[in-house]
């Protein structure tokens, strides 16, 4: 199992990478002042996130979830139970998102907060109607939403693919020295700035939205390979 830690003034970042039958990245953010923390997206094995959290001496108080894909929720309802953690999710999600237990909502630059820690929320919506990234010091964890060099599909319910469009100016917004979190580790990279990802990410290289729409739906999965490399403007605009 591939681990990566990010160590921050008032956090540590932790993502185990490659988890269960879809290969996600699961992500826990350890708020040093309060010793708790909280889950982004847990799926596929329950156990093994609340043993690393208690084997740290944290306690999980707070799962954050991006979008309703199965592959990021499954584990929320074991845990819930098991932890009595919160779960947030962003407000135009909550349709399309199946749980036992309740939910908080979020819209976007709300604020969370776990002890000294806060992440802003940013409605990405596009790969699915309500998605949302959190927004840390000098992290962003993007879900489906971006993924080093790539994007997310808009083939199931409420994705969109005119609405990830306005998606991507967004993300184009965030500092260049931020860095991306993805849901699954499609990239040559596993890391990157959103530098690199302005630069070279075909979703944030095209201005057109109509471009976009086709780029999304019809020719990006024809014309790429696992793991997604970086693009030239030449070599997207010749696609297009
Ligand atoms: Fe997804």
């Amino acid at each position: 199992m591939l681990e990566k830690t990010f160590t921050e003034k008032t956090f540590t970042l932790e993502i185990l990478y490659h988890i269960g039958t879809y290969e996600n990245s699961i992500h826990f953010i350890f708020d040093h002042a309060s010793k708790t923390c909280a889950i982004v997206d847990p799926a596929w094995n329950a156990d093994l996130f609340i043993q690393k959290i208690t084997d740290k001496g944290y306690t999980l108080t707070d799962i954050w979830i991006t979008h309703w894909h199965n592959d990021h929720i499954n584990a929320v309802d074991e845990i819930a139970e098991k932890t009595g953690a919160k779960i947030t999710v962003g407000v135009n999600e909550t349709r399309y998102l199946r749980l036992r237990h309740a939910v908080t909502t979020v819209d976007d630059n709300d604020t969370v907060t776990l002890g000294d820690t806060k992440a802003t929320i940013i409605n990405t919506p596009g790969h699915t109607a309500g998605g949302i990234c959190y927004l840390l010091d000098g992290h962003l964890i993007a879900g489906d939403s971006l993924f080093v060099y790539g994007a997310g599909h808009c083939a199931m319910p409420g994705a969109d693919a005119s609405v990830l469009f306005h998606s991507m100016q967004k993300f184009k917004q965030i500092a260049d020295e931020i860095l991306l979190h993805c849901g699954h580790d499609y990239g040559s990279q596993i890391t990157t700035t959103m530098a690199d990802q302005k630069s070279g990410n075909p979703f944030l290289m095209i201005d057109n939205e109509d471009d976009f729409v086709r780029y999304r739906n019809h020719i990006h999965d024809g014309s790429r390979t696992y793991p997604m490399q970086p693009v030239s403007q030449q070599a997207l605009d010749a696609l297009l």
